[in-house]
């Protein structure tokens, strides 16, 4: 599985990329509110700092406005990939981009018929959003579940089922053992994902040991 890293905050991309676990970065217009910077200047940042796919949202709502705001964005750096909303408009949009060789990542998925859509309409990836189904009150595991089940049945099909709105890290698992080709992590779940209370012991009782070994410290 792929690890992407959902956030616009560019300290938390550098540690995650310093590890060499980071295969992309998704961010939201909500995301980049909460960085308090530009929208340019965080999405060339982010791109200087990891070599994958960078998602860059659309907020225009008609299609060649959306298409205006793409090209500007694909322009900033080689690894933008334009994030556009699961709209008909959305999807008209990213078949014209598709067709031009810009990468695109369908997002605001919530249904197996809008993933199939979405795949039909050249989606580089599609992102389900599954916290926010599951604070509704669904089992939102269940949509990565059809849509992997739906896309096999399809082998034509090259759009990657991208896991979003991840809240915890047995979401990741989950993704994982369903066959998802990503998940997009907040920084949080990342740090989660590291931790084992018997790795932390188990290194502890190692270091300790290691001081009885005549010379260690040799
Ligand atoms: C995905 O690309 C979105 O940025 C994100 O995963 C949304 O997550 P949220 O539901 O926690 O806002």
């Amino acid at each position: 599985m792929k690890f992407f890293i959902d956030t616009a905050d560019t300290d938390e991309i550098r540690k995650a990329a310093a590890i060499g676990v980071l295969d992309g970065v998704t961010t939201n217009p909500s995301l980049i509110a909460k960085s308090g910077r530009k929208f340019k200047d965080v999405i060339v940042e982010i791109c200087e700092l990891v070599d994958g796919p960078v998602s860059a949202e659309v907020t225009a709502v008609e299609t060649e406005a959306m298409l205006d705001e793409a090209r500007e964005y694909a322009s900033w750096a080689d690894n933008v990939i334009i994030k556009l909303p699961l709209i008909p408009a959305g999807l008209r949009a990213c078949n014209t981009l598709s067709e031009e060789g810009i990468g695109t990542n369908v997002t605001l998925c919530f249904s197996t018929n809008q993933a199939l859509l979405a795949a039909r309409a050249g989606a580089t990836y599609v992102s389900p959003f599954i916290g926010r189904l599951d604070d509704l009150g669904h089992e939102g595991m269940d949509l990565i579940a059809e849509i992997v089940t739906a896309y096999e049945n399809y082998p034509n099909i090259e759009t990657e089922v991208l896991v979003a709105s991840i809240r915890h890290p047995r979401h990741v698992t989950e993704a994982a053992l369903l066959g998802a080709d990503v998940s997009t992590v907040p920084p949080a779940v990342i740090d989660k994902m590291f931790k084992h209370p018997m790795t932390d012991i188990g290194l502890e009782k190692f270091l300790a040991d290691w001081e009885n070994v005549p010379g260690a410290d040799d």
